[in-house]
C-alpha cells in the first residue's frame, strides 16, 4: 500500500502503524507511552501527526495506514497539537533536571527541548510524590513520573511479573508496587531504561557521573550462556553502569539484572593484583618481569618431578575461547592429559557419546516455532531471564511449556508464562524412576509435532546424568524430540569445542591419550594442580574433596582474578589475571554463535591478561613463537569448519566415574551465584532474589539413599 508522509511516497505493510513506518523510514514522531516491544496505550498523546482528511491530530503510534494516507509530521496543527500535549506533560513534572541522573539522556527533556513551549499556562502548586524505596536495584522519584505505563506494561507483557501498577485517577493516579511489596524479578532493571523521564534510576549508579562524561563500549555479558549484548559505561577508566545493547537475535533490547549489575564485582576487595609465590610457607610478590620465568621453570621442574600423568589442569568454561584454546595446546604440547572445564560434574560415563559441543539446538528467533518445550531440570525464570522472555513471547501463541523440575525449586517456581504446566514436580533422583517417557506420554504430547526437551545446568551436576542423557537421546527417535543444553558457564559450548576435557581434541579430535576428568584428578590426589579462573571454594562439585587434594598436592598453581581463602591457603604460584572487562576475545553463545568483545577498562599494570599469559608460556615452553592473532586464527578455523550438533567419534576408554556412597547433588547454584564476578555484586546480594535463595538454599543429599538401594 502507498502513503505520503511529508510529501513524500512510501510502500507500507498492511497493519502498519504510522510510528512503524516513520520509525523505518527515519523520520522522527516524539513519543513517550509507545515502545516497539510492548502493547499500545496512546496515553501521553504526544505523538499527535496531522492527517490529511480528518479534523483532529491523531496518534501516530495507535492510527495503523491506510492506502494513500497522507500525513504531515512537521505541519502547523500537528506542532501546535504535540506542544499542548508536551505542556499538559509538564503541569506537574518538577524541574530538577540540574539533580536529575537522567538529565543528559531524558526523553521528556529532549522532546520538550525540540516541540514544547518555553512557558506554561499552569501557575497552580505542583503535585508531589512521597518515595518509597522498592529496590536496592532502582531509585524513585514518582513525583518526576508522567504515567506513561512503559514499567506497568513491561511487567505485564514481558517479564510476567506484575510488580508496578497504576493507583487511583486523575491528579492522584500513581505508579506504586502493589501491598507495599517492592520490585524484585530478574528483569527488573529494563524499567530504569523503559521509564522516559527520572522516576526510575539505577541506584547503584546514582550521582555517579552525569551521562555526557560517559564512554560507551560495546560488550558481550559473560554471566549466563546466551550472550547478550551490552553496553559498559566507564567514568575515568571504572565502569559505573551497564545498558543493553540491541540485538533482535539475542537480548531484544532487554538486560537481566544479572548482566546488567554483575559488574560490580570487578571492584571487590580480594582482587589479586599481585604475582605471588609461596616461600618458606609464605606467599611473596614478585615482579612481573622475573615472574614468568620463575612460572616456566616451576612448571618444568613439575613435570620432571613428578611426571606429565600426575598433573591435573583443571579450567573454568567462563574463559575466553583463546584462554580456552591455549590452555589445552599448551598443557598438551608439555605431554600433561588430564584437562578438564566441567568442575561442577560427577559422572561423565556419557563422555565419549556427547555432540561436540553442547547446543541449545536451535536458535532463539525459533523458540516460537515448537509446539511442545519441556523444560528438564531449569528455573528458566531465575536461571536464564532472557531465555524466559522468549518462552512467554511463544507460550502467548501455538507453544505449550512442561517442566519437569526438583522438589526443592517449588518457592521460586512461581506460574511464568500463559500454557505453562508443571508437568512434573519431582526429586531429580525419580527422573530415572519416573520415566520422562511416560511423563511425556501423560501429557498428551503429539509425537508429531514440533517439541523440544530443554536440558538444564543442573542436571549436568547430577551422579546419574549419563543414565538421564541416554534415556534422553533414546527418547529424540519416537518422539522427534530435539534435545538442547543450556550450560552454567558462559562459554562451556568453547569448552568442550576447543578440546578442554580429557577424551577430545579442539573439534572432537581424537587424543592419543585420553587423560581423568575433574573428578578423578581431585579423587586421584595428583601432585600437582593447575587452576585457571576457577575458585575452588564455589566453582568445584565437591570443594571438600578438592580442598583435601590441593592440601596434599606438592605444588598448585593457580590463575585467578580473586583470591578466596582457599586460594591463600593452598596456591604455591598465583598469577593475577584480568576479569572480562579488562580483556578482548570471544565467546560462543548456546546458539553456536561466536561474539567478539573488546577490553573495556585497563587492567592495573601488575595483572596479566588471560590469553597473553598463556600464549607466554607456550612460547617459552615449547620454544615457539606464536601471536595472539595466530591463536585467534586457529579458534577461527576450527569454528568455521565444524557441525556443532555432530558427535565425533572419540576413542573409548572408560574412566572411573565418582559414584557410589559419596555421591551427592551439591547446593544448587543460584543465578545471583553464577561466577566469581556476580558473586561479589553488592547490589545483586541486597536483592530479595538473593535473600529468598538463601533460605530455600537446601541440600539434597536424600540421593545417597536412593543411590545405595
Ligand atoms: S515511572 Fe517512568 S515508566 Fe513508569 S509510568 Fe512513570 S514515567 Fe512511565
Ligand atoms: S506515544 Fe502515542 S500516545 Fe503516547
Amino acid at each position: 500500500m502507498k502513503v505520503i508522509i511529508n510529501d513524500s511516497e512510501y510502500e507500507a505493510v498492511e497493519g502498519e502503524t504510522i510510528i512503524q513506518l516513520s520509525d523505518r523510514i527515519g523520520v522522527h514522531i516524539p513519543r513517550f507511552c509507545y515502545h516497539k516491544h510492548l502493547s499500545v496505550v496512546a496515553s501521553c498523546r504526544m505523538c499527535l501527526v496531522d492527517i490529511e482528511g480528518i479534523k483532529h491530530a491523531q496518534p501516530a503510534c495507535s492510527t495503523p495506514l491506510k492506502e494513500g494516507m497522507k500525513i504531515h509530521t512537521n505541519s502547523t496543527k500537528t506542532k501546535d497539537a504535540q506542544k499542548s500535549s508536551m505542556e499538559f506533560l509538564l503541569i506537574n513534572h518538577p524541574l530538577d533536571c540540574p539533580i536529575c541522573d537522567q538529565g543528559g539522556e531524558c526523553e521528556l527533556q529532549d522532546v520538550s527541548l525540540e516541540h514544547g513551549d518555553s512557558h506554561s499556562s499552569y501557575m497552580q502548586l505542583k503535585r508531589v510524590i512521597i518515595d518509597r524505596d522498592i529496590s536496592p536495584l532502582i531509585s524513585t522519584d514518582m513525583t518526576r513520573c508522567i504515567h506513561c505505563s512503559r514499567c506497568v506494561r513491561f511487567g505485564e507483557e514481558i517479564s510476567n511479573v506484575k510488580e508496578l501498577g497504576l493507583l487511583n485517577r486523575g491528579e492522584d493516579m500513581t505508579i506504586d508496587s502493589f501491598i507495599e511489596k517492592g520490585v524484585s524479578s530478574e528483569l527488573s532493571g529494563n524499567m530504569i531504561d523503559l521509564c522516559p523521564v527520572g522516576a526510575l534510576n539505577n541506584k547503584p549508579y546514582r550521582y555517579s557521573a552525569r551521562t555526557w562524561d560517559l564512554k560507551e563500549h560495546s560488550a558481550i555479558s559473560p554471566h549466563d550462556c546466551l550472550g547478550s549484548n551490552i553496553y559498559y559505561h566507564t567514568y575515568n577508566n571504572r565502569i559505573v553502569r551497564a545498558v543493553p545493547k540491541e540485538n533482535q537475535d539475542i537480548n531484544k533490547t532487554w538486560l537481566s539484572d544479572r548482566d546488567r549489575f554483575g559488574y560490580e564485582g570487578i571492584y571487590s576487595n580480594d582482587r589479586a593484583l599481585k604475582a605471588m609465590i609461596r616461600v618458606n610457607g609464605k606467599l611473596v610478590e614478585y615482579e612481573k618481569q622475573v615472574f614468568l620465568q620463575e612460572l616456566s621453570k616451576t612448571i618444568t621442574k613439575n613435570i620432571e618431578d613428578y611426571g606429565s600423568d600426575m598433573i591435573g589442569c583443571l579450567i573454568s568454561g567462563q574463559s575466553t575461547n583463546e584462554e580456552l584454546f591455549l590452555f589445552q595446546k599448551l598443557f598438551r604440547a608439555l605431554s600433561i592429559p588430564n584437562i578438564d572445564h566441567r568442575t561442577n560434574e560427577c559422572d561423565f560415563d556419557y563422555q565419549y557419546d556427547y555432540p561436540l559441543m553442547p547446543s541449545l539446538n536451535c536458535n532463539f528467533n525459533d523458540i516460537g516455532s515448537f509446539d511442545n518445550i519441556i523444560l528438564l531440570g531449569v528455573n528458566i525464570k531465575s536461571e536464564f531471564p532472557i531465555l524466559s522472555i522468549r518462552l512467554h513471547e511463544a507460550s502467548k501463541n501455538k507453544t505449550k511449556i512442561h517442566s519437569i523440575n526438583f522438589k526443592s525449586t517449588r518457592a521460586s517456581l512461581r506460574p511464568m508464562m500463559e500454557n505453562f504446566k508443571l508437568t512434573s514436580q519431582t526429586n531429580i533422583e525419580d527422573i530415572d524412576i519416573l520415566n520422562i517417557e511416560d511423563i511425556l506420554k501423560k501429557q498428551n504430547i503429539n509425537k508429531q509435532k514440533k517439541n523440544i526437551i530443554i536440558v538444564g545446568p543442573r542436571i549436568s551436576y547430577l551422579p546419574n546424568q549419563s543414565n538421564i542423557l541416554s534415556m534422553l537421546k533414546k527418547l529424540g527417535e519416537p518422539y522427534a524430540v530435539k534435545i538442547g543444553f543450556l550450560t552454567d558457564f558462559c562459554n562451556s559450548t568453547s569448552g568442550w569445542l576447543l578440546g578442554n576435557v580429557p577424551h577430545r581434541m579442539p573439534a572432537g579430535g581424537t587424543c592419543e591419550k585420553n587423560g581423568l576428568n575433574s573428578i578423578d584428578m581431585i579423587k586421584n590426589k595428583l601432585k600437582s594442580y593447575i587452576l585457571f579462573n576457577l575458585e575452588p571454594e564455589h566453582d568445584f562439585i565437591d570443594s571438600k574433596l578438592l580442598e583435601q587434594s590441593l592440601e596434599n598436592s606438592q605444588c598448585n598453581i593457580v590463575f585467578t582474578s580473586y583470591i578466596s581463602p582457599m586460594i591463600e591457603k593452598y596456591a604455591d604460584v598465583i598469577i593475577p589475571l584480568t576479569v572480562f572487562a579488562e580483556t578482548s576475545g570471544s565467546y560462543i553463545n548456546i546458539e553456536g554463535r561466536c561474539q567478539y568483545f573488546d577490553k573495556v577498562i585497563n587492567p592495573v599494570s601488575t595483572i596479566f591478561s588471560g590469553s597473553s599469559i598463556l600464549k607466554q608460556l607456550y612460547n617459552n615452553l615449547t620454544d615457539s613463537n606464536i601471536t595472539l592473532n595466530d591463536v585467534k586464527n586457529e579458534v577461527i578455523d576450527v569454528i568455521s569448519n565444524v557441525d556443532f550438533n555432530s558427535y565425533p567419534s572419540s576413542k573409548t576408554q572408560k574412566n572411573s566415574t565418582h559414584k557410589g556412597k559419596d555421591s551427592y547433588i551439591p547446593i544448587q547454584r543460584y543465578s545471583y551465584f553464577s561466577d566469581a564476578t556476580v558473586r561479589r555484586s553488592i547490589s545483586l546480594s541486597e536483592t530479595e532474589h538473593s535473600k529468598k535463595v538463601e533460605k530455600t538454599n537446601v541440600k539434597l543429599e536424600s540421593l545417597n539413599t536412593v543411590l545405595e538401594k
